[in-house]
């Protein structure tokens, strides 16, 4: 497994694909219009903004969206999309803003994709930094689920819908809280593999991570739809403000 895992073309090329099969596409208006309550129709900025799933639907509200990537293949699929985002490469656990943001904001468990501890705690450093005195930083994750494994392995498997079957291999490193993975998307007659290793966090560990950077939790949602979060949720959308104004 490399050091760092880049979206490449072959991820790019069916990232629209898998992200409508799952639902991240449909639920895509929903979370620009949480995301719009607080950039005040002024500005945001997103880290790992892909191919523009959220910030399209954001900038059309009349906020001034721009973002970063580490992916030129992803980043290609955002510019053919639309030249109204300015979004530039980079990597989000390093990143320095002249500009400040009413609005940061990292979804889509993107933020566990950094699998060290320190990127984590040095890509909220960095956005806090980034936001105006007023700003929020927005972060949804999803909620880890360890059950399963066996000797630190765990396979699952899903039926999509009728043409798509994905298979999930996974492999637990505990002392790093990584989870290594394969997926295996089966459509139809072709066959996509994709691999990942993240960082899973729970919500209070987070927390803990964002108050040492300065930040305090304001908000903590189970979905856009503003669920209460629970002992059940799977995943978590928590805003964060700046702390000692
Ligand atoms: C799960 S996708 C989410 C894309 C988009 N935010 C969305 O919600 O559809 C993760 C994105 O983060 C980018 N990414 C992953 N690690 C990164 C890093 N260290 N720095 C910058 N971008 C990164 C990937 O290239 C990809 O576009």
């Amino acid at each position: 497994m490399p050091d760092k895992l880049i979206y490449d073309e072959n991820t790019a090329s069916v990232y629209e694909k898998f992200t409508t099969m799952v639902g991240k596409v449909a639920e895509a208006d929903e979370t620009a219009a949480f995301l719009e309550r607080f950039s005040s129709g002024r500005n945001a900025l997103e880290l790992g903004i892909g191919n523009g799933r959220v910030a399209v639907p954001l900038s059309e509200y009349g906020v001034q969206v721009e973002g970063i990537d580490n992916s030129d293949s992803m980043l290609k699929l955002l510019a053919n999309r639309t030249d109204q985002i300015k979004a530039w490469k980079g990597d989000i656990a390093d990143f320095n803003s002249e500009q400040r943001y009413q609005l940061v904001y990292c979804v889509y468990g993107t933020f566990t994709l950094l699998f060290r501890r320190e990127e984590q705690i040095a890509c909220l450093r960095s956005a806090a930094e980034a936001l105006d005195d007023e700003g929020v930083l927005v972060i949804e994750v999803p909620v880890p689920t360890l059950h399963g494994f066996l000797r630190g392995q765990r396979i699952s498997a899903k039926l999509l819908d009728y043409e798509n079957t994905l298979v999930n291999v996974e492999l637990h490193d505990s002392l790093n809280q990584n989870l290594t993975s394969t997926s295996l998307w089966f459509s139809d007659k072709s066959l996509s593999r994709s691999s990942q290793r993240i960082r899973y966090v729970y919500h209070q560990e987070l927390d803990t991570m964002a108050q040492c950077v300065g930040l305090e939790l304001a908000e903590r949602w189970e979905d856009w739809a503003k669920g209460a979060f629970t002992d059940v949720s799977k995943r978590h959308i928590s805003v964060y403000r700046r702390t000692n104004l």
